[in-house]
Protein backbone atom coordinates (compact mmCIF):
# COMPACT_ATOMS: atom_id res chain seq x y z
CA UNK A 1 0.00 0.00 0.00
CA UNK A 2 1.11 3.68 -0.91
CA UNK A 3 -0.80 6.01 0.57
CA UNK A 4 0.68 8.46 -1.02
CA UNK A 5 0.41 9.77 -4.81
CA UNK A 6 2.65 8.52 -8.21
CA UNK A 7 5.84 10.64 -7.93
CA UNK A 8 8.04 11.60 -10.56
CA UNK A 9 11.80 10.77 -10.21
CA UNK A 10 14.74 13.61 -12.04
CA UNK A 11 17.89 12.44 -10.83
CA UNK A 12 19.74 14.84 -13.05
CA UNK A 13 21.05 18.18 -11.89
CA UNK A 14 18.98 20.29 -13.48
CA UNK A 15 15.29 20.64 -13.09
CA UNK A 16 12.21 22.91 -13.89
CA UNK A 17 9.31 24.14 -11.38
CA UNK A 18 5.67 24.67 -12.02
CA UNK A 19 6.65 28.00 -13.84
CA UNK A 20 9.12 26.19 -16.21
CA UNK A 21 12.10 28.13 -15.33
CA UNK A 22 15.00 26.14 -14.57
CA UNK A 23 16.62 25.45 -11.25
CA UNK A 24 20.51 25.82 -12.52
CA UNK A 25 22.01 23.31 -9.63
CA UNK A 26 20.23 21.16 -6.52
CA UNK A 27 22.65 21.75 -3.46
CA UNK A 28 23.90 18.12 -2.21
CA UNK A 29 22.98 19.32 1.30
CA UNK A 30 20.02 21.10 2.30
CA UNK A 31 19.43 21.35 6.26
CA UNK A 32 16.30 22.95 7.53
CA UNK A 33 15.25 24.46 11.09
CA UNK A 34 11.45 23.81 10.76
CA UNK A 35 10.19 26.63 13.23
CA UNK A 36 7.04 28.14 13.58
CA UNK A 37 4.54 25.73 14.17
CA UNK A 38 3.34 26.90 17.20
CA UNK A 39 2.46 30.11 15.98
CA UNK A 40 1.31 29.03 12.93
CA UNK A 41 -1.42 27.36 15.11
CA UNK A 42 -2.02 30.13 17.40
CA UNK A 43 -2.49 32.41 14.17
CA UNK A 44 -5.44 30.07 13.06
CA UNK A 45 -6.71 29.77 17.08
CA UNK A 46 -5.55 26.31 17.32
CA UNK A 47 -3.53 24.93 20.40
CA UNK A 48 0.10 24.60 19.49
CA UNK A 49 0.16 21.02 18.92
CA UNK A 50 -2.11 21.27 16.03
CA UNK A 51 0.65 23.40 14.57
CA UNK A 52 3.36 20.90 15.31
CA UNK A 53 0.87 18.35 13.32
CA UNK A 54 0.76 20.14 10.36
CA UNK A 55 4.28 20.87 10.46
CA UNK A 56 4.91 17.01 10.06
CA UNK A 57 2.62 17.16 6.97
CA UNK A 58 4.76 19.70 5.34
CA UNK A 59 7.90 18.08 6.24
CA UNK A 60 6.46 14.81 4.33
CA UNK A 61 6.07 16.93 1.71
CA UNK A 62 9.96 18.49 1.32
CA UNK A 63 10.94 15.13 2.19
CA UNK A 64 9.14 13.83 -1.11
CA UNK A 65 10.28 17.13 -2.97
CA UNK A 66 14.51 16.93 -1.76
CA UNK A 67 13.93 13.45 -3.06
CA UNK A 68 12.22 14.26 -6.55
CA UNK A 69 15.06 16.89 -6.98
CA UNK A 70 18.19 14.80 -6.25
CA UNK A 71 18.94 16.45 -3.21
CA UNK A 72 21.43 13.78 -1.42
CA UNK A 73 21.58 14.64 2.04
CA UNK A 74 18.35 16.33 4.46
CA UNK A 75 19.22 17.55 7.78
CA UNK A 76 15.44 18.24 9.52
CA UNK A 77 16.40 19.89 13.44
CA UNK A 78 13.03 17.93 14.75
CA UNK A 79 14.12 18.43 18.24
CA UNK A 80 16.64 20.22 20.42
CA UNK A 81 18.61 19.64 23.27
CA UNK A 82 16.52 22.92 24.76
CA UNK A 83 13.38 21.65 23.44
CA UNK A 84 13.18 19.82 26.76
CA UNK A 85 12.08 23.20 28.35
CA UNK A 86 8.76 23.25 27.08
CA UNK A 87 5.65 21.83 28.38
CA UNK A 88 5.62 17.95 29.24
CA UNK A 89 2.13 17.50 26.86
CA UNK A 90 3.88 19.45 23.80
CA UNK A 91 7.00 16.97 23.85
CA UNK A 92 4.89 14.09 24.28
CA UNK A 93 2.85 15.17 21.66
CA UNK A 94 6.38 15.64 19.44
CA UNK A 95 7.11 12.32 20.56
CA UNK A 96 3.57 10.54 19.21
CA UNK A 97 4.13 12.40 15.79
CA UNK A 98 7.60 10.74 15.67
CA UNK A 99 5.55 7.55 16.01
CA UNK A 100 2.97 8.87 13.28
CA UNK A 101 5.22 9.94 11.12
CA UNK A 102 7.53 6.30 10.68
CA UNK A 103 4.34 4.68 10.66
CA UNK A 104 2.84 5.83 7.95
CA UNK A 105 5.52 7.02 5.95
CA UNK A 106 8.45 4.20 6.41
CA UNK A 107 7.14 2.07 3.87
CA UNK A 108 7.68 5.14 0.88
CA UNK A 109 10.63 6.10 2.19
CA UNK A 110 11.61 2.42 1.60
CA UNK A 111 10.46 2.02 -1.98
CA UNK A 112 12.44 5.65 -2.36
CA UNK A 113 15.46 4.20 -1.15
CA UNK A 114 15.49 6.99 1.15
CA UNK A 115 18.15 6.25 3.99
CA UNK A 116 17.34 7.59 7.46
CA UNK A 117 20.15 8.58 10.11
CA UNK A 118 19.70 10.40 13.67
CA UNK A 119 22.21 13.19 14.35
CA UNK A 120 21.17 13.13 18.99
CA UNK A 121 20.75 10.74 21.76
CA UNK A 122 17.77 9.09 20.97
CA UNK A 123 18.47 7.12 24.11
CA UNK A 124 16.91 10.12 26.34
CA UNK A 125 13.61 9.34 24.19
CA UNK A 126 10.24 7.36 25.27
CA UNK A 127 11.00 3.55 24.87
CA UNK A 128 8.42 3.12 21.95
CA UNK A 129 9.75 6.08 19.90
CA UNK A 130 13.31 4.46 20.16
CA UNK A 131 11.85 1.76 19.14
CA UNK A 132 10.15 3.34 16.17
CA UNK A 133 13.06 5.12 15.27
CA UNK A 134 15.48 2.27 15.62
CA UNK A 135 12.77 0.47 13.47
CA UNK A 136 13.33 3.18 10.65
CA UNK A 137 16.91 2.94 10.61
CA UNK A 138 17.29 -0.75 10.49
CA UNK A 139 14.34 -0.74 7.92
CA UNK A 140 16.59 1.81 5.19
CA UNK A 141 20.24 1.31 6.37
CA UNK A 142 21.30 -0.33 3.00
CA UNK A 143 19.49 2.07 0.88
CA UNK A 144 21.44 4.12 -1.40
CA UNK A 145 19.65 7.11 -2.03
CA UNK A 146 18.34 10.33 -0.35
CA UNK A 147 20.08 10.12 3.27
CA UNK A 148 17.42 12.37 5.78
CA UNK A 149 19.14 12.75 8.54
CA UNK A 150 16.88 13.60 12.01
CA UNK A 151 18.03 15.68 14.44
CA UNK A 152 16.55 14.68 17.41
CA UNK A 153 17.28 15.83 21.09
CA UNK A 154 20.18 17.25 19.28
CA UNK A 155 21.86 20.35 20.04
CA UNK A 156 25.53 21.56 18.57
CA UNK A 157 27.41 22.77 21.58
CA UNK A 158 26.79 19.15 22.99
CA UNK A 159 28.26 17.58 20.00
CA UNK A 160 30.95 19.44 19.91
CA UNK A 161 31.76 18.85 23.91
CA UNK A 162 31.35 15.51 22.90
CA UNK A 163 33.64 15.56 20.13
CA UNK A 164 36.46 17.46 22.15
CA UNK A 165 35.47 14.19 24.96
CA UNK A 166 36.57 11.76 22.78
CA UNK A 167 39.58 13.14 21.01
CA UNK A 168 40.90 13.76 24.97
CA UNK A 169 40.16 10.32 25.16
CA UNK A 170 42.47 9.60 22.19
CA UNK A 171 45.20 11.78 23.12
CA UNK A 172 44.79 9.97 27.29
CA UNK A 173 45.56 6.55 24.60
CA UNK A 174 48.17 7.96 22.91
CA UNK A 175 46.33 7.33 19.62
CA UNK A 176 46.85 10.91 18.62
CA UNK A 177 49.20 13.59 19.81
CA UNK A 178 47.55 16.95 20.56
CA UNK A 179 49.95 18.90 17.37
CA UNK A 180 48.42 16.37 15.15
CA UNK A 181 44.53 17.00 16.20
CA UNK A 182 43.17 18.93 12.70
CA UNK A 183 39.63 20.30 11.42
CA UNK A 184 39.36 16.79 10.16
CA UNK A 185 39.95 14.85 13.21
CA UNK A 186 37.48 17.14 14.80
CA UNK A 187 34.73 16.88 12.01
CA UNK A 188 35.07 13.14 12.45
CA UNK A 189 35.08 13.05 15.96
CA UNK A 190 31.70 15.03 15.42
CA UNK A 191 27.49 12.61 14.63
CA UNK A 192 27.53 14.78 11.02
CA UNK A 193 31.41 12.60 10.31
CA UNK A 194 31.11 11.43 6.75
CA UNK A 195 28.65 13.69 5.75
CA UNK A 196 29.58 17.15 3.40
CA UNK A 197 29.01 20.08 5.46
CA UNK A 198 25.28 21.76 4.33
CA UNK A 199 25.61 23.59 1.15
CA UNK A 200 22.16 25.39 2.04
CA UNK A 201 20.52 26.34 5.16
CA UNK A 202 16.79 27.50 5.09
CA UNK A 203 14.79 28.60 8.28
CA UNK A 204 11.45 29.68 8.43
CA UNK A 205 9.08 31.68 10.62
CA UNK A 206 11.02 35.13 9.93
CA UNK A 207 13.62 34.51 13.16
CA UNK A 208 16.91 34.67 11.85
CA UNK A 209 19.22 32.30 14.63
CA UNK A 210 20.83 29.33 14.17
CA UNK A 211 19.72 28.01 17.49
CA UNK A 212 22.20 25.57 18.38
CA UNK A 213 21.92 23.49 15.10
CA UNK A 214 25.02 22.68 12.70
CA UNK A 215 27.29 25.31 14.44
CA UNK A 216 30.62 24.02 13.51
CA UNK A 217 29.22 22.32 9.83
CA UNK A 218 27.70 25.69 8.06
CA UNK A 219 30.96 27.74 8.46
CA UNK A 220 30.79 28.24 5.11
CA UNK A 221 26.78 27.17 4.15
CA UNK A 222 24.38 29.62 2.54
CA UNK A 223 21.85 30.62 4.98
CA UNK A 224 18.31 31.63 3.63
CA UNK A 225 15.47 32.71 6.15
CA UNK A 226 11.89 32.85 5.10
CA UNK A 227 8.78 34.46 6.57
CA UNK A 228 6.74 31.78 6.07
CA UNK A 229 5.77 29.66 9.48
CA UNK A 230 6.90 25.89 8.69
CA UNK A 231 3.26 24.38 8.06
CA UNK A 232 3.32 26.72 5.23
CA UNK A 233 6.36 25.82 3.55
CA UNK A 234 5.76 24.20 0.45
CA UNK A 235 7.98 22.76 -2.87
CA UNK A 236 7.37 26.47 -4.27
CA UNK A 237 8.94 27.43 -1.26
CA UNK A 238 11.91 25.20 -1.66
CA UNK A 239 12.56 25.42 -4.95
CA UNK A 240 12.44 29.36 -4.51
CA UNK A 241 14.96 28.70 -1.83
CA UNK A 242 17.02 26.94 -4.57
CA UNK A 243 16.97 29.54 -7.36
CA UNK A 244 18.27 32.00 -4.38
CA UNK A 245 20.98 29.70 -3.95
CA UNK A 246 21.63 29.49 -6.97
CA UNK A 247 22.36 33.22 -7.59
CA UNK A 248 24.68 33.59 -4.38
CA UNK A 249 28.40 33.12 -5.56
CA UNK A 250 30.64 30.98 -2.77
CA UNK A 251 33.91 32.38 -2.48
CA UNK A 252 34.89 30.50 0.85
CA UNK A 253 37.08 33.55 1.38
CA UNK A 254 38.63 33.37 -2.02
CA UNK A 255 38.33 35.99 -5.08
CA UNK A 256 35.70 35.30 -7.77
C1 LIG B 1 9.20 24.29 15.58
O1 LIG B 1 8.07 25.05 15.84
C2 LIG B 1 9.04 22.86 16.04
C3 LIG B 1 9.86 22.51 17.21
C4 LIG B 1 10.74 23.26 17.80
C5 LIG B 1 9.66 21.17 17.73
P1 LIG B 1 7.88 25.76 17.24
O2 LIG B 1 7.16 24.86 18.15
O3 LIG B 1 9.17 26.27 17.76
O4 LIG B 1 6.95 26.97 16.84
P2 LIG B 1 7.06 28.48 17.35
O5 LIG B 1 8.47 28.92 17.06
O6 LIG B 1 6.76 28.46 18.82
O7 LIG B 1 6.06 29.23 16.56
C1 LIG C 1 14.74 25.45 16.78
O1 LIG C 1 13.53 26.10 17.02
C2 LIG C 1 14.58 23.98 17.03
C3 LIG C 1 13.75 23.25 16.08
C4 LIG C 1 13.19 23.74 15.02
C5 LIG C 1 13.58 21.85 16.36
P1 LIG C 1 13.19 26.73 18.44
O2 LIG C 1 11.82 27.26 18.34
O3 LIG C 1 13.46 25.76 19.52
O4 LIG C 1 14.26 27.90 18.55
P2 LIG C 1 14.24 29.25 19.41
O5 LIG C 1 13.90 28.87 20.82
O6 LIG C 1 13.20 30.13 18.81
O7 LIG C 1 15.61 29.82 19.23
MG1 LIG D 1 10.19 27.97 17.51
Amino acid sequence: MRPFGIRRKRRDSATTDNQHQIIQHVPDHIAIIMDGNGRWAKARGLPRIAGHHSGMLAMREVVRACDDLGVKYLTLYSFSTENWKRPRQEIEYLWRLVDEFFALDIEELVERNVRITILGDTTELPAPTQATVNRALQLTASNTGLRLQFALNYGSRREIVEAVQAISEMTVLGNIKPEEINEKTFSDALATKGIPDPDLLIRTSGDQRISNFLLWQIAYTELYFVEEMWPEFKRRHLEDAIRAYNARERRYGGLK
